[in-house]
């Protein structure tokens, strides 16, 4: 029988609070103005597991709100090997893993990232987020230098900013802006240039042969997170690394075991040096409590379930294709998604909410994405497609897209 939790008790009424003492009394006035510029945004409780229709706040929907593209995350596989390692290894990790909290579950997970990626060494972090933060203020400091794509994913633009090194930001994908800027830079200090593989927002693909030769020629270290193309990417589904056929040109591999890998943390693998370096140097890393053990064991599971089923990648990306010429031959401009992310661009803030709400009344979750997760006037829809839906689903969804544009 499946395991359900229990709906919460009928809630009491809240206790009322009085006015913010008066050091915080700020915060009432930036709530205010987050909810005035339409910005406030909902929290929303899930019944039940991520599927291709999902339950938020008691209503059924068909789901294209949530990164898990090959549909693991709430597959019994994955439950079964994390409650053996739970029974065998307890839940908690109960110290960070340079004191007693890398279990047998961690290490096997960290070999099954090295061996998907075909590097020597991985190192595993609680997130994706702390994987890429600590990670860039691990290899740059206040005397090094930062190129960074100007759609990069929050937690390298935090990476970038905990570094102190100075950051140079180039326009989306623009490789020739790149090569001019490291062109500029001085000899003395480090170079780093760091970007997405699958931009999480924009579902655009960065021009990773290219950029790798620029990086090459100006002798930068290349970072790229590949944390959408993980599992869903490349003839072995390491990602757009291996698609693209240049992992000798790439230093330093991120991504996450959350999105199509069905489970929790971030990974960064290379170089054996790298990686003891990290385990040196990477604070997020360091002083941190290791994630349960049950965690690593249900991701080394999905690691071994990409090998085995390659065909739900190659389904998702043909359904993705279909989906967006379906959408593109109804004159939509995608903007250039070339993935499984498929933005379809609103404007103003309110203009997403909007279409998203009416995509809700007709049953399918899309939701909006607003400032600051997107520059200000492209707010957007973004349906996250995974191989849970069919192609007929996908067929409706589009359907009902463009018909909540009208
Ligand atoms: C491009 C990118 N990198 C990193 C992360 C962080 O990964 P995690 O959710 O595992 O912390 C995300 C998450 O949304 C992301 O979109």
């Amino acid at each position: 029988m499946p395991c359900r939790i229990e709906a919460a008790p009928p809630a009491k009424a809240p206790r009322s609070c009085g006015p913010l003492s008066a050091p915080l009394a700020w915060i009432a006035d930036a709530l205010e103005r987050l909810s005035r510029a339409g910005l406030e945004r909902p929290l929303r409780v899930r019944d039940g597991r991520q599927g291709g229709v999902v339950g938020l706040n008691g209503r059924q929907l068909f789901n294209a709100g949530s990164n898990d593209y090959l549909g693991y995350a709430g597959d019994v596989r994955l439950t079964k090997a994390a409650s053996k390692a739970a029974c065998a290894e307890g839940f908690g990790a109960g110290a960070s893993p340079l004191i007693s909290g890398h279990s047998r579950s961690h290490d096997l997970l960290e070999r099954a990232v090295a061996g998907l990626l075909d590097v020597p060494a991985a190192v595993t972090f609680a997130s994706g987020f702390a994987a890429n933060s600590a990670t860039i203020a691990a290899l740059v400091g206040q005397d090094d230098r930062i190129y960074s794509d100007e759609r990069n994913h929050a937690s390298i633009i935090d990476g970038c900013r905990l570094s102190r090194a100075q950051v140079h930001v180039y326009p989306h994908r623009d490789v020739t802006a790149l090569d001019t800027l490291l062109a500029a830079a001085p000899a003395a200090g480090r170079r780093l240039v760091v970007t997405d593989t699958l931009f999480s927002m924009d579902g655009t693909i960065t021009p990773l042969a290219d950029i790798a030769e620029v990086a090459s020629r100006h002798a930068a270290m290349l970072m790229v997170d590949e944390a959408h193309a993980t599992g869903v990417f490349g003839p072995r589904g390491s990602g757009l690394v291996e698609e693209a056929g240049c992992a000798d040109g790439v230093h330093v591999r991120t991504g996450t075991l959350s999105k199509a890998l069905g489970a929790a943390g971030g990974f960064v693998a290379g170089h054996d040096d790298l990686i003891r370096w990290l385990r040196h140097a990477a604070r997020g890393w360091l002083f941190s409590t290791a994630p349960p053990p049950a965690v690593a064991a249900a991701a080394t599971r999905a690691i071994g379930l990409v090998g085995e089923e390659p065909s739900r990648r190659d389904d998702l990306r043909h359904r993705a294709d279909a989906f967006r010429a379906r959408l593109t031959s109804a004159g939509l401009d995608l903007g250039g998604a070339a993935g499984q992310i498929v933005p379809v661009v609103a404007g103003p803030a309110a203009a997403a909410v909007a279409l998203s709400a009416r995509l809700a009344d007709a049953g399918f979750f899309v939701p909006a994405i607003r400032p600051p997760s997107v520059p200000q006037g492209r707010s957007l829809v973004r349906a996250s497609l995974s191989w849970l839906h069919t192609e007929s689903d996908l067929e409706r969804l589009a359907d009902a897209i463009v018909t909540c544009l009208r």
